[in-house]
């Protein structure tokens, strides 16, 4: 623990009720005895204290409910905490609810960010140096967690993937890692131009631009990590994994979109806190790092693989069984359902993590096939968490939007 910069600092985690944010606090609580949290959450409908119930039994974690746009309270936030690191997970984050609503994702991931650096950057000033550029309190950092969907979509070159093949560097270090796989030539670097195609993408990107433009204009001392398609525990029920898993269970069709060959890269969410970890603790301002999971496949490869090892457990574990609401022989490919596609659906996605693997000495540790049993088994385990999580209007939302496809 030694190599780290952090003991003893004070996180303000946005969005920590949500998603990677909830693992990021499970994860740091875990790892640091001798840390703080200030959860900061709106708790919109993807943000649920029941994902962070125990950790918040923690002396070492408080949780502020509200709106990261809203300056009186993060401003009182700073006041009253001396905030080392901001880590700004929270965001409006599905692409699909971001074509039908784009409105509140500028407001959020835009606005809500920009709020968060204006408080940061005046609570963090002491003084001027001799050009006008404001002088900051030693070891103070804004985090800013993105996506790789700002550098947009990569074309599939291949049907068929072919070996990836890793620098000899890389290779070095990942060494946990083989059987790689890539369905095209190119993948996004941290210097691939920004050039987002969806209202999401947008606002994630335009919010990156405004972390750089402060980093620029104010000498304001930032990260940033992209990372690519995030899987693993808590995952609300919208996204392609843990909606594909929560339907295999109640035997309901799985709607995949298109064709189902555009190409994702899947990241077992703890791996993603471990680099957001690292970097926040041992990287210098102004330093923007790609993280990736080296897993690129089809969303039908993903569909399949997901239901094939969920049945493999349940005649494996035959406990799990009283989960279903289906009989086990329904649990096969005939579930699948082919769906109008997504307005403006990118192609494919894939990152090069060769800077952060290289310079920090991390690299994703796990492999697909370990990360979805670990995954869909903490569904198994965990069902009142989706019962809790998908009440209110969710089941409405989902009718509607299926039907209309
Ligand atoms: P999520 O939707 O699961 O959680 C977002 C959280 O932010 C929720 O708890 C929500 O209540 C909170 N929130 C939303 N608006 C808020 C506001 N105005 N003020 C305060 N809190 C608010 O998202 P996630 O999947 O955990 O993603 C976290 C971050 O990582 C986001 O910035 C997202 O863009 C980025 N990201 C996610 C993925 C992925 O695969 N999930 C991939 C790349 C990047
Ligand atoms: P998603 O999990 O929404 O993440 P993102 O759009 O940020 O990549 O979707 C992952 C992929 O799965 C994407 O190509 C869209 C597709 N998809 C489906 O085919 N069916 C679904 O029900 C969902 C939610 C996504």
């Amino acid at each position: 623990m030694d190599e780290y910069l952090n003991v003893g600092k004070t996180y303000l985690v946005t969005g920590g009720a949500g998603f990677i944010g909830a693992n990021f606090v499970k994860y740091m609580l875990e790892k640091y005895a001798d840390i703080k949290l200030v959860v900061l959450d709106k708790l919109t409908y993807a943000g649920n204290l029941g994902t962070i119930r125990e950790e918040l039994k923690d002396s070492r974690i408080s949780f502020v409910k509200g709106d990261i746009c809203n300056r009186e309270l993060v401003e009182n936030i700073f006041m009253q905490h001396d905030i080392d690191y901001v880590v700004n997970f929270a965001a409006e984050s599905h692409v699909d609810r971001s074509i039908e609503n784009p409105q509140i994702f500028l407001e959020t991931n835009i606005l809500g960010t920009q709020n968060l650096m204006e408080v940061a950057k005046n609570f963090w000033t002491i003084g001027k140096d001799s050009n006008g550029y404001p002088i900051y309190k030693e070891g103070k950092k804004f985090h800013h967690v993105s996506t790789d969907e700002v550098y947009g979509s990569l074309s599939k070159d291949f049907d068929i993937p072919k070996e990836l093949i890793l620098d000899e560097a890389v290779r070095k270090i990942a060494t946990g890692r083989k059987n790689l796989q890539t369905y095209g030539e190119k993948m996004f670097t941290e210097s691939t131009p920004l050039d987002p195609r969806s209202p999401y993408s947008a606002s994630k990107t335009a919010s990156d631009m405004i972390v750089m433009s402060y980093g620029e204009t104010y000498k304001f001392p930032f990260n940033i990590t992209r990372c690519s398609n995030n899987y693993g525990p808590y995952h609300f029920p919208e996204k392609l994994i843990p909606l594909i898993i929560k339907n295999i269970l109640a035997g309901k069709k799985l709607p995949v979109y298109g064709k189902g060959d555009n190409v994702r890269d899947w990241l077992y969410v703890m791996d993603h806190c471990k680099g957001i970890d690292m970097v926040i603790s041992k990287v210098e301002a102004h330093e923007i790092y790609n993280i990736g999971g080296f897993n690129e496949e089809q969303n039908i490869n993903i569909v399949k693989l997901t239901i094939d090892t969920i049945a493999r457990i349940m005649k494996e574990e035959p406990k799990y069984q009283s989960v279903l609401s289906t009989d086990l022989s329904n649990i096969n490919y005939d579930l699948i359902t082919y769906v109008q596609d997504r307005l403006g659906h990118d192609s494919r996605y894939a990152i090069d993590p060769t800077k952060i693997v290289t310079e920090l000495g991390w690299y994703p540790e796990t492999p697909f096939t370990e990360g979805i049993e670990k995954t869909i088994r903490w569904y198994l385990d965990n069902q009142e968490w989706v019962a809790e999580v998908t009440t209110g209007d969710y089941q409405g939302y989902y009718d509607k939007i299926y039907k209309e496809r």
